[in-house]
């Protein structure tokens, strides 16, 4: 049986299997009444193959892809070579979406403003906010426009090594007036430290056993990890202190409805589901 009203969509990573973005795109055809097919889409991990994925996948009727693990730089590097790149994905140096735009393969980034999306909709006080940013990689960098753009009044980005968060935040800083405007601050983890609005943990660190060497006068109101779906002695500690938390399943949703709204046109209601 063919489906002529069908739109197709896939997810690209490596490893793909556990993702949970055919469930959460599924979830929003329901709601907005569209006809999909998402499905993972496992490729290895060299440019060639990426490429290759890209084109068969658009060249075969695909509507719109999202990337992951470990090809969102390899996506922004060939959207900024073949099709263009929206001023999220130029700023975070990463695609997490593409579609078609004049034919060509065109790249934008909504994990940040999925980020941003998900802390409004916990009722998170963004305007004016003393924000934190631990860790400065892909992750890190990702965010800090959106939040910027959202009104935080100050930022500080503490990285275990240091001077990766200083390189960070000078080539953001040349990259986006808004960022440079702000005046962003860098330290070590263990360096920072006095009360916060709200602390985001955008390190690896739930990967491992590690624990982040933080120091014990640091305080915050609000504390987010970017990690779900797993132990994060992060929140706990924050947590005991009496801060509200949240782990980052909500900015995974916040940043799927964001790609569904661009490519599919149609709205979605986060909080339903
Ligand atoms: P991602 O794309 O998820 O941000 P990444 O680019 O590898 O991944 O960056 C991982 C971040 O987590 C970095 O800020 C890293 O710190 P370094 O720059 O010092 O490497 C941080 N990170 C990873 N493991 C960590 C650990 N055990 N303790 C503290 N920070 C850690």
């Amino acid at each position: 049986m063919t489906h002529p009203t069908r739109q197709h969509f896939i997810v690209i990573g490596n490893p793909i299997a556990h993702s949970k973005s055919p469930e959460i795109h599924q979830a929003f055809a329901e709601q907005t009444k569209l006809d999909i097919q998402y499905r993972r889409q496992y490729c290895p991990d060299d440019p060639q193959s990426f490429q290759a994925v890209v084109d068969a996948f658009f060249n075969g009727g695909g509507v719109g892809a999202n990337v992951t693990v470990p090809f969102k730089q390899q996506a922004y590097s060939l959207c900024a070579e073949q099709g263009g790149l929206s001023e999220h994905a130029k700023v975070a140096g990463a695609v997490n979406t593409l579609l078609l735009k004049d034919g060509k393969v065109y790249g934008d980034n909504t994990d940040g403003q999925g980020l941003v999306n998900h802390l409004r909709q916990l009722g998170w006080p963004l305007q004016d906010a003393k924000v934190a940013i631990l860790g400065a990689g892909g992750a890190s960098r990702g965010v800090i426009l959106p939040l910027i753009e959202a009104g935080i009044g100050s930022l500080t980005v503490a990285n275990r090594t240091p001077s990766k968060a200083q390189d960070m935040l000078e080539q953001l800083c040349t990259a986006s007036p808004a960022i440079e405007q702000l005046k962003p601050t860098s330290c070590a983890l263990e360096a920072l430290t006095g009360d916060f609005d709200i602390i985001i943990n955008a390190t690896s660190i739930g990967l491992s056993n590690d624990k982040l060497p933080l120091d014990e006068r640091l305080s915050c109101d609000y504390a987010y990890d970017m990690m779900y779906g797993r132990d994060l002695p992060f929140l706990t500690h924050f947590e005991q202190q009496g801060a509200s938390v949240s782990e980052g399943y909500g900015m995974l949703i916040g940043q799927a409805a964001l790609s569904f709204e661009r490519w599919t046109g149609a709205t979605v209601d986060t909080s339903k589901l």
